[in-house]
């Protein structure tokens, strides 16, 4: 494929395709012209029928730092229905990602959050350094984590997500691990050789074969509906308008303390 993006870099190497999320001095942070970029990719990817595999991951030091912060805050000012679009176009890069016919995995290092912790969940396989961060931080800055919700949960579960979407905490890769969210840790030294080896076995997997199981898994475990995406999208654009979510956010770029932080 030889597309172009401003903020993905899309290397071909056979039938494997590397996506690399390239904004690295926003921590890969993603606003509406990487889910455009995404979306666009996943797209073209999902109809290239020489493709068997892609993995995803992050330039710089982490994997990626979720929605952008100053993308999301900005959606306040915008109408209404601006606002819900700009969550379902969202909402739409992260379903687009998941239905991949082609296995997608995920090289994570340094730290998914938010929006990052979610790339991972539509992943297929997850590889972690066994120092990355993750964390579901959106109640800290004021927000949920709305779109990807459907997503995260049906890797994590319900159990999982009341502590985690709740409390905000930033978890290890251990921990991930243990939930479902990753599925291999390990040293950075060995993250791209474990990454092959997922590679090789699925290159060594029949592709129809291979699509078919994927559309299994979801048809068997109920999936995001178009329904459910608009009210995750409702949710977050509704949220992020909010006086919490704005003064969250400007917390968070201003490097200060949100208002509502308390000590015990
Ligand atoms: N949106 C917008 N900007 C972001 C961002 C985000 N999600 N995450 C980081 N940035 C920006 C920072 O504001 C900073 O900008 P500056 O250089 O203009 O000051 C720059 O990226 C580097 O961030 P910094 O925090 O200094 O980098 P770090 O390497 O010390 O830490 C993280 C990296 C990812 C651990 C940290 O940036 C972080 O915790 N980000 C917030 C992640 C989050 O909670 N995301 C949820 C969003 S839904």
């Amino acid at each position: 494929m030889s597309v172009t993006f401003e903020y993905l870099d899309v290397r071909r190497e056979g039938a494997v395709e590397h996506v690399t999320l390239n904004r690295p001095d926003t921590r890969n942070a993603f606003n509406e012209t990487v889910i455009a970029e995404l979306t666009r990719w996943a797209g073209s990817a999902a109809a290239d029928r020489t493709l068997r595999a892609a993995i995803l991951s992050g330039a710089g030091t982490v994997f990626s730092a979720g929605a952008d912060l100053t993308w999301m805050a900005r959606m306040a000012t915008q109408t209404r229905d601006e606002n819900v679009r700009d969550a379902l176009a969202a909402a739409e890069c992260f379903e687009a990602l998941d239905r991949l016919p082609v296995p997608l995995i995920a090289r994570v290092h340094g730290a998914a959050l938010g929006g990052g912790t979610g790339l991972a969940a539509v992943c297929d396989v997850v590889v972690a350094d066994e120092g990355a961060v993750f964390g579901f931080t959106e109640v800290k800055l004021g927000i949920i984590p709305a779109v990807i919700a459907p997503f995260v949960l049906a890797k994590i579960g319900r159990s999982a997500a009341r502590e985690l979407f709740l409390t905000g905490a930033r978890f290890t890769a251990t921990r991930a691990r243990e939930i479902g969210l990753v599925h291999a840790v390990v040293p950075s030294a060995e993250l791209d050789a474990t990454v092959t080896r997922y590679v090789q076995e699925v290159l060594g997997a029949a592709p129809d074969a291979l699509a078919a199981a994927k559309a299994l898994i979801r048809d068997v475990w109920t999936g995001p509906s178009p329904e459910l995406m608009r009210v995750t999208a409702e949710a977050i654009a509704d949220r992020r308008a909010t006086r919490e979510g704005q003064d969250g956010m400007r917390a968070f770029l201003d490097k200060v303390a949100p208002p509502w932080k308390a000590t015990t």
